[in-house]
């Protein structure tokens, strides 16, 4: 078969290169990044890193409002997809890449794979929670990560072409984790003792766009009681930078890092505070605590295991919560499968598209 994979942020790299490389064994696959993500260390580093092949297409969209990066990318998606006329799409998580390549093929009537379906926040004012919902309801695969996601899938009325598949972000670790520890010296590179220090990453709108906010989560940051590294992200740096905040003494601000670097600095952390969903399963995977930095979360599961505490953004609350995170000895149940998720999603795609049809509309009414 022929597919299209659409892609164009940090993460969705990541989840790419486990199943690009499965897929490409039997399939052929055109990739389309949509440039939402350019910078070098945003982008080109992980295709270098995790062997992603080079995209076909890369359409330069760059950033911009909402609607007019999201549209930018639907007009620029529809044109390769009518070129290309793959027989079926793919696409990852819940940016407005997901959206616009989920969309795009929607309306030319091509059925959609949708890896990481299911996933709620429950919160509408978070411009993922809106990309994932749009996506799950037009696609024809939903590939969930848990049995908790097919349940919120479930109450939308949404059963046809939902498989439990386990989370390809445990894939991505298993493939390149080893290297990560084996390769990486970004601990020697910052001075850091393994165990001594803390990582923080914070990105999300609701936590950078709020001057009070933002300016909240770094001094708790300051207040911790070991150094803190901060890779920043370019979001989060343009407005530390409009708001005139000099460096917070105890934290340390790093650039973008490559994925397996980002590893090694979670591995090594004694407590990783973030508002990224993909670093909240990073961190559970690797068995280091976690403190997220917003009130609600999608992986619940890292919750109901006790590793993952959900601070919100108020000071107190996050230091409190870093003082109280678990030590070793806490149980840790595997969530989330076994690192075979992008078999599976191969499996299933290569027995070809459903006969409830395109979207799976029909069947769910
Ligand atoms: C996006 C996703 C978010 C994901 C995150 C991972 C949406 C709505 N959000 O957020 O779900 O967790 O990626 O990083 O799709 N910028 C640069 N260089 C870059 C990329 C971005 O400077 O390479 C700047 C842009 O100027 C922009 C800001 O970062 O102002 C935000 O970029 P954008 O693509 O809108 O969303 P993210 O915050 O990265």
């Amino acid at each position: 078969m022929k597919f299209a994979t659409i892609l164009g942020a940090r993460p969705q790299f990541v989840k790419a290169s486990p199943l690009s490389r499965g897929l490409r064994q039997r399939h052929q696959e055109v990739l389309v990044h949509t440039g939402q993500h350019y910078d070098y260390g945003m982008s080109d580093v992980f295709f270098e890193e995790l062997g992603i092949p080079a995209p076909d297409y890369h359409l330069g969209i760059g950033s911009g409002p909402h609607g007019a990066q999201t549209g930018a990318m639907l007009a620029a998606v529809e044109t390769v997809l009518q070129k290309e006329a793959p027989e079926a799409v793919i696409v990852y998580g819940d940016t407005n890449s997901t959206l616009a390549g989920a969309l795009a093929a929607a309306k030319l009537h091509l059925p959609v794979a949708h890896v990481e379906a299911g996933l709620r926040s429950f919160n509408r004012r978070m411009p993922e929670e809106i990309n994932r919902v749009l996506a799950d309801h037009v696609s024809t695969w939903l590939f969930a990560p848990s049995e908790v996601s097919r349940q919120r899938l479930e109450r939308e009325g949404i059963r046809e072409g939902v498989h439990v598949v386990g989370d390809i972000m445990v894939d991505a670790l298993r493939l390149h984790g080893e290297r990560a520890a084996a390769r990486s010296r970004a601990l020697e590179r910052f001075g850091l003792r393994r165990g001594a220090y803390y990582l923080a990453t914070v990105h999300r709108a609701e936590n950078t766009d709020d001057p009070d906010v933002l300016r909240g989560i770094l001094w708790a940051l300051g207040a911790l009681d070991q150094p803190v590294v901060l890779p920043i992200h370019p979001r989060t740096e343009k407005r530390v930078s409009e708001l005139g905040i000099r460096a917070v003494a105890n934290v340390r601000v790093l650039p973008p890092q490559g994925y397996l670097d980002m590893l090694a600095l979670q591995r090594g952390a004694a407590c990783v505070l973030t508002d990224s969903g993909g670093m909240q399963k990073e961190a559970y995977y690797l068995e280091v605590p976690c403190v997220t930095l917003r009130n609600e979360t999608e992986w619940v599961e890292t919750v109901a295991t006790g590793w993952n505490t959900l601070a919100g953004t108020d000071p107190e609350r996050i230091l409190a919560a870093v003082a109280q995170r678990p030590g070793a000895g806490t149980p840790h149940p595997e969530l989330y499968g076994d690192g075979l998720t992008a078999r599976r999603i191969v499996e299933i795609l290569s027995a070809g598209v459903p006969a409830s049809g395109l979207t799976g509309a029909t069947a769910r009414s």
